[in-house]
């Protein structure tokens, strides 16, 4: 912003120096009065003609015989003026007794005997060249001109700047989404065109977010709405009671699919929602993981899968949402058991700024290379695709939201036991208790 304000200065300060110095002492060169060689000679000869014509005056009726020729003439005036009232040299005295005209000192003006008295022929206010009043109109707008000239000078480049930034508006609208302004850093409007440029670009990912989620729903929900159809048409054909109740049983199962379908993306969307804050509060830590395992204990006991808890230290309090933490480790763990073997291991520890939780598995792992991307909606791996192991592709993207939401982070790894160890950090410090209280209220 700064360098925009002098550069509108330097503009401004070379606009009037060379007004200053070149238009100004161009003006005066125009307007200053000088007589040429040529100019003074007619001059000279015009003055003889009134000193003859004068001559033959009464002394009292001359002033009258030279106002009335006055008009005639176009470069100069002329007065009568007593010879006493003007200081000469003897030179000058000598000069007009010879009936010579004489030029004084003061620029233009020559002095001119008129016998047989004491008057003298005086020129009087003789005019430059360029004294008109038009030529000093088009001076000072030149001048005028010289000013604007600099100002448009330093408006064009803002004024073409701003006109590259609101076509690249314009089109960004008209739906060209991947249309940036393209100024560089050190355009006047660079901090405009950053902001419009991340923001277009933040508007461009959400929309292409949004088209391929609304892909991914529609391809999840015709798999079992298919089959539904089928169970159906199938149902109406049926020829016995045990055909019809096996349809039934599937359709059901099917309408389930949906249902389960429908609740987690509505969970996605809750996270993800703008204004949606986490609710902290003072957690008992021990007592949050006993009741996320308990709340998943018959399904493990179902599967015939162990689960071991450590938690250090003993007693530790944390300030989180406990329905957005629960939600993402009973996703994890779900993961662990669907996806592991026999055992899973859960350990807690607590530094002064960050709980971290680890879930670790003893099954297949997940491959380096899809360590991001499991956590993007719908997104699993080729050997889960299978209903009986896979479910949605949401669990690991709504665990992401539950988190980040809280200013915490999750990552995956190798875990010790050879299967995966997921991570799930919280932060915990009396920073973001704050924050949350501000939050909550
Ligand atoms: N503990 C794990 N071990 C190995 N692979 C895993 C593990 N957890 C997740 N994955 C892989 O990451 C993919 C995404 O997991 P996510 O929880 O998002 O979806 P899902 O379990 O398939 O379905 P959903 O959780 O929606 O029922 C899974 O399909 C699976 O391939
Ligand atoms: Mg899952």
């Amino acid at each position: 912003m700064l360098r925009t304000f002098y550069k509108l200065y330097l503009t401004l300060i070379a606009s009037i120096l060379l007004a200053v110095f070149v238009v100004v002492p161009g003006m005066q060169y125009m307007l200053i009065p000088r007589l040429t060689p040529s100019d003074a000679n007619d001059l000279r000869s015009t003055m003889y003609i009134l000193r003859d014509m004068l001559s033959v005056q009464d002394e009292a009726k001359r002033e009258k015989a030279l106002d009335e020729v006055q008009p005639t003439l176009t470069m100069v005036r002329f007065d009568l003026l007593d010879r006493s009232s003007v200081v000469l040299t003897d030179d000058q005295q000598r000069r007009l007794d010879l009936g010579y005209a004489v030029d004084i000192d003061t620029p233009g003006t020559i002095l001119l005997a008129i016998p047989p008295s004491h008057q003298l022929l005086r020129t009087r206010d003789l005019q430059a060249p360029g004294a008109s009043s038009l030529f000093r109109v088009v001076a000072w707008t030149v001048v005028v001109a010289m000013l604007l000239g600099g100002l448009f000078f330093w408006l064009r480049s803002h004024w073409r700047d701003l006109e590259i930034l609101r076509e690249a508006a314009q089109r960004f609208g008209d739906g060209q989404l991947h249309v940036r302004s393209g100024l560089s850093a050190r355009s006047s409007v660079a901090p405009l065109a950053t902001r419009f440029d991340s923001m277009a670009s933040r508007i461009q990912t959400l929309v292409s977010t949004q088209s391929e989620m609304i892909n991914a729903i529609s391809h999840e929900l015709r798999t079992p709405i298919a089959r539904f159809g089928f169970a159906l048409a199938l149902l109406k054909s049926a020829r016995d009671e045990g055909e019809r109740r096996r349809h039934i049983a599937a359709m059901s199962d099917d309408m389930a699919e949906l249902d389960q379908l429908v609740s987690e993306l509505l969970s996605y969307g809750a996270l993800g929602q703008p204004g949606r804050d986490p609710e902290y509060c003072q957690v008992d830590i021990a007592e949050f993981i006993d009741s996320v395992i308990g709340s998943l204990a018959l399904e493990m006991e179902a599967r015939d899968i162990h689960c071991r808890v450590t938690i250090l230290p003993t007693g530790a309090m944390a300030p989180i949402d406990p329905k957005r933490s629960a939600r993402a480790l009973i996703n994890i763990v779900r993961n662990a058991m669907r996806y592991g073997r026999s055992q899973i291991n859960i350990t807690v520890t607590m530094t002064g700024e960050m709980l971290v939780i680890h879930v670790d598995d003893d099954g297949i792992g997940v491959p380096e290379a899809d360590r991001k991307s499991i956590f993007e909606p719908f997104h699993r791996l080729d050997r889960s695709r299978d209903r009986s192991t896979g479910g949605f592709g949401l669990g690991l993207a709504i665990v992401r939201r539950a988190i980040t939401s809280q200013g915490g982070s999750v990552e995956v790894d190798d875990s010790p036991t050879g299967g995966a160890r997921f991570t799930l950090r919280l932060p915990v410090s009396t920073d973001v208790e704050s924050t949350a209280n501000t939050k909550a209220k």
